[in-house]
């Protein structure tokens, strides 16, 4: 059994998360998706539209995803492999080379796959909060 773990916030869950969940399903037989928590996005200054428990509640619905746990701090990485039995750590092309996820390379792969181009939670974000009318001038995604 081979074994998958990738990090994110999965925000107003969208294709390009999908995308990236189907692809590192395909690199093992379980995926684990660690889900920062609402705590560890406010010590990043950042709020997700969606709770944890909801985002959680998402994620365990995508066919893909075997378990999702809690991100609560920047240094579990290390911890989550070895409990987890993690072969393969799986993050989208923005952390190419990151050192938080290149220092996992001792105890694990470490693959990034390519970003799915034209959309983002920031991105949608940024959009609805246009008028109804302005939208529809919008490429629809
Ligand atoms: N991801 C992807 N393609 C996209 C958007 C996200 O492959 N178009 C991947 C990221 O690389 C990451 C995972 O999906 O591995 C979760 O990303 P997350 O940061 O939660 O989503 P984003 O849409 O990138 O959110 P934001 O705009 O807030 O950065």
């Amino acid at each position: 059994m081979k074994r998958v773990l990738t990090y994110g916030t999965y925000d107003l869950l969208h294709y390009g998360h999908i995308r990236l969940l189907k692809r590192a399903k395909e690199l093992g037989d379980y995926l684990i998706v660690a889900v920062s928590s609402d705590e560890f996005n406010a010590g990043k200054g950042k709020k997700a539209y969606h709770n944890y428990e909801t985002r959680k509640e998402m994620l365990e619905a995508v066919r893909y995803v075997d378990l999702v746990i809690p991100e609560s701090t920047w240094d579990q990485k290390i911890q989550d492999v070895k409990d987890y039995h993690v072969d393969v750590v799986v993050m989208g092309g923005d952390w190419e080379g990151d050192p938080r996820f290149e220092c996992l390379r001792d105890y694990c792969d470490v693959v990034y796959l390519d970003r799915t181009p034209g959309v983002s939670t920031s991105q949608i974000k940024e959009e609805l909060n246009l008028g109804n009318d302005d939208i529809d001038d919008l490429f629809t995604h």
